[in-house]
């Protein structure tokens, strides 16, 4: 579904080059919940930014089924990330003033669909995350669960065949962390999705099918089950 081809990333820093990562090859299968774990600052996010058309790589091939993404142009890659993928991030960037079903439905209104044609679909989805009640409220009334639970909604309204999602869980306690990412594991499952999730959740991370540690510019396939499995 999605291949990595010696991806290689470099940010020039003043005069000297940080070479994040380099020849950096793997592939991720249709219907893999795949996470990508690694230290502060090894390139998780870099690397899910590259891989959802968002980066550009400095070197290397990403391919999408025989599409390769990182020649698209900008529209292209915008018209690609519309269609085929949703992101959840950390931080939700919810609209705070629009009520949550707005939310949900943004991606079809940025279409140019209507509220009409788009609510029993922004409803369905709010029902899916177990918020349906709280449709007509606005997003800054929710708790940060709440709000990390509408921003899931919204990435899936489109029906992406790819989910990633960059630190879904970091900013919520334990417990709300938990429910967050069980749903992220039910609607993985339910919608036959391809999901890459970057974590620090040792926990989250045993419990997708494939982890990739990226380390030092590699990317090493670690066991699941070898993680620890105590609290982190
Ligand atoms: N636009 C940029 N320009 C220069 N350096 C950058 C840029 N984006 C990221 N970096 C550097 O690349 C490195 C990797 O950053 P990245 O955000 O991908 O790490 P990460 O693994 O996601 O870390 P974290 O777990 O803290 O989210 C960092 O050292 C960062 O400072
Ligand atoms: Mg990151």
């Amino acid at each position: 579904m999605l291949r990595a081809e010696r991806l290689r990333k470099v940010f020039r820093s003043g005069d000297s080059d940080l070479v994040l990562f380099d020849n950096l090859s793997f592939e991720l299968k249709a219907g893999e919940m795949l996470a990508l774990v690694g230290e502060s600052g090894a390139g998780k996010s870099t690397l899910l930014h590259i891989l959802g058309a968002l980066d550009r790589p400095s070197g290397g091939d990403v391919y999408f089924a025989q599409l390769r993404l990182n020649t698209l142009s900008g529209d292209a890659a915008a018209d690609f990330r519309n269609r085929e993928i949703g992101f959840v991030w950390q931080f939700h960037y919810l609209l705070p003033e629009f009520t949550a079903a707005e939310n949900v439905a943004m991606p079809l209104l940025l279409r140019g669909q209507s509220w009409d044609q788009v609510e029993t679909e922004a409803l369905k989805w709010l029902r899916e995350v177990g918020l349906e009640e709280r449709s007509q409220h606005r997003s800054g009334e929710l708790s940060g669960g709440e709000q990390q639970r509408v921003a899931l909604a919204r990435a899936l309204i489109t029906r992406p065949k790819i989910l990633f999602a960059d630190e879904p869980t970091g900013d919520l306690d334990n417990k709300t962390a938990e429910t967050v990412f069980r749903l992220i594991a039910r609607l993985h499952h339910d919608y036959q999705l391809t999901s890459l999730i970057a974590t620090h959740n040792l926990l989250f991370a045993r419990r997708c099918q494939r982890v990739l540690r990226l380390d030092r510019g590699k990317i090493e396939e670690v066991m699941p089950e070898s993680l620890p499995a105590g609290a982190a």
